[in-house]
């Protein structure tokens, strides 16, 4: 394909075209983010191949519903610390096109729950997370999918039990509940091969008579051997549990070690550990693609991906932005000054029709704007706006949706015809870049002095699907100082919320 070259003026209109919308590189969570940050790179040794359960969210920084979703994947995030992985990947960055690709990644955001395969070594098993995109509903989610290596316990087989590998250490939750927590299912998955767990109803009698159990629930660890057990007497939460229960064996090294609880021992240890597993790491092909696929060459690099026949990364463009009052239009496309503009007249209550041309529009947008090709603005412009009628009488627009390119600066526009897919929109989108084709004078009577509104210019983007916004998350909230502190960051108001029903037993 051949690529005019823009005289200056466009791209003026178009550098300020690109800065509006949001940028492509920064990611949408922060350092002292709970969700942890996961790449190609990364990928396996903190996702595919950990022990835990995670949720990981495929997006795109610019996607407005995982802008949407962030303050509930964040809240999710904290609820299961210690519990199950949050983790995000931004399929914008270059180097995890493949990765997304490989995931089967189709729009943003994507989440999808993984968990290693109930072999040791096997393919992890993922699924696709298609649920509320609340922190409540993650979470609940998250939690269900937590794999049980605790072993349930009943007067029959506790003599079996104890005396299986007796070697091994083994932790006992006598309890007076049926189900088995998170918090204990997480633990288990810590010490996988290290304790062996098991949980004992208080109505198994002879057990709990045996261990002189009293009040649930208690945990006793058997250190193995002949070594005496020990009774917890801590509080039934994640950190101090770990320490009680590390008395007996070390805990495996997490390579993602949760932010707030404190354990730099174990968080430095890991490391080292990230360390020596590094050969294994990356994917032999992602680390390919990275050095292949670079961002510098605009005309190769496209999004979304082509190269081989992995799902691509479509339907994933940003709407183009609304513009909602007359004089907004006057002062973007149609005062004296105003550089090229591409217009969609549609009602506002989007047809078929309309969305195919809003569509075809975003796609072309997002194409020339992530290989960092200047191309003039597009909006969208809602006829069944009574202030919007002059324009259309003007240009003499009948139809019920309406390409249009302006230029009042020059004092033309130009009129589409065809069928609003994406391939005839875009070839008329580059006749206008070349500045090809017919083009007819701009009436007088359209153009307007710019005047500044008070409330913004351009509408917001129109959103078509429906994403559900956390409102009132209900979450019991724990006064417990040390949890709501997060390591090494501020104190956030939404820290006091936090600690979910499932980090307990
Ligand atoms: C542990 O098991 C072995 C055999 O499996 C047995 O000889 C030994 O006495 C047991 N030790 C204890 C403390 O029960
Ligand atoms: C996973 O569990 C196994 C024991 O089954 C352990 O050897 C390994 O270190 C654990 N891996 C991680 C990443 O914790």
């Amino acid at each position: 394909m051949h690529y005019f070259n823009l005289n200056p003026t466009v791209a003026v209109a178009a550098v300020a075209f690109l800065s509006a919308l949001p940028t492509a590189q920064a990611g949408l969570y922060t350092k002292s983010s709970p969700v942890l940050q996961v790449d190609a790179k990364n990928y396996d040794r903190l996702i595919a191949k950990s022990n835990h359960t995670s949720v990981v969210e495929f997006y795109a920084p610019w996607c407005g519903h995982c802008q949407n979703l962030k303050p509930a994947y964040e809240k999710a995030a904290k609820n299961l610390d210690g519990l199950a992985k949050v983790a995000a990947v931004n399929c914008d960055e270059d180097e995890n096109k493949q990765l997304c690709g490989m995931m089967g990644v189709k729009g943003f955001p994507t989440l999808k729950i993984v968990r290693p395969g109930k072999k040791k070594g096997s393919k992890p098993v993922v699924d696709d997370y298609n649920g509320e995109r609340t922190a409540k509903a993650i979470v609940n989610a998250v939690v269900d999918k937590i794999n049980n290596h605790v072993k349930r316990v009943t007067d029959k087989d506790i003599d079996t039990f104890l005396s299986t590998n007796n070697e091994t250490a083994k932790a006992l939750l006598f309890t007076d509940k049926g189900t088995t927590s998170a918090l204990l299912r997480s633990l288990a998955i810590d010490f996988l091969d290290v304790i062996s767990f098991a949980q004992i109803r208080d109505k198994e009698s002879k057990a709990t008579e045996l261990f002189g159990i009293e009040s649930y629930p208690t945990l006793v660890l058997l250190p193995g051997g002949d070594k005496d057990g020990l009774v917890y007497q801590g509080e039934m939460k994640k950190p101090a549990m770990l320490k009680f229960l590390s008395q007996v064996g070390e805990p495996n090294p997490d390579p993602a070690p949760s932010k707030s609880n404190g354990d730099k021992k174990s968080e430095k240890k890991s490391e080292k550990k990230g360390k020596k597993d590094k050969k294994d790491k990356a994917p032999k092909d992602s680390s390919e693609t990275t050095s292949t696929t670079t961002s510098e060459s605009s005309e190769a690099t496209e999004v979304p991906p082509t190269a081989d026949s992995k799902p691509k990364v479509t339907e994933v463009a940003p709407p183009i932005p609304a513009i909602t009052s007359s004089q907004a239009l006057i002062n973007e496309c149609l005062h004296p000054k105003a550089h090229i503009c591409v217009l969609a007249f549609v009602p506002a209550a989007h047809g078929e029709t309309a969305e195919k041309a809003l569509t075809s529009l975003s796609e072309i947008a997002f194409k020339h704007a992530h290989a960092d090709r200047h191309l003039f603005p597009f909006f969208e412009v809602h006829t069944d706006n009574e202030a919007i009628a002059p324009v259309l009488k003007g240009l003499e627009l009948t139809g019920e949706i309406e390409l249009v390119a302006v230029n009042a600066k020059r004092g033309w526009w130009r009129h589409y015809e065809g069928d609003f897919g994406s391939v005839s929109v875009e070839s008329w989108i580059d006749t206008i870049r070349m500045n090809e084709g017919p083009r007819n004078k701009l009436p007088e009577a359209v153009i307007g002095e710019v005047i500044q509104e008070s409330d913004t210019p351009t509408g917001k983007p129109v959103e078509t699907v429906e994403v559900k916004l956390e409102e009132n998350v209900k979450i019991e909230v724990d006064t417990e100082p040390e949890t709501t502190s997060w390591q090494g960051a501020e104190p956030t108001p939404e820290a006091t919320d936090a600690p979910p029903k499932h980090e307990e037993l």
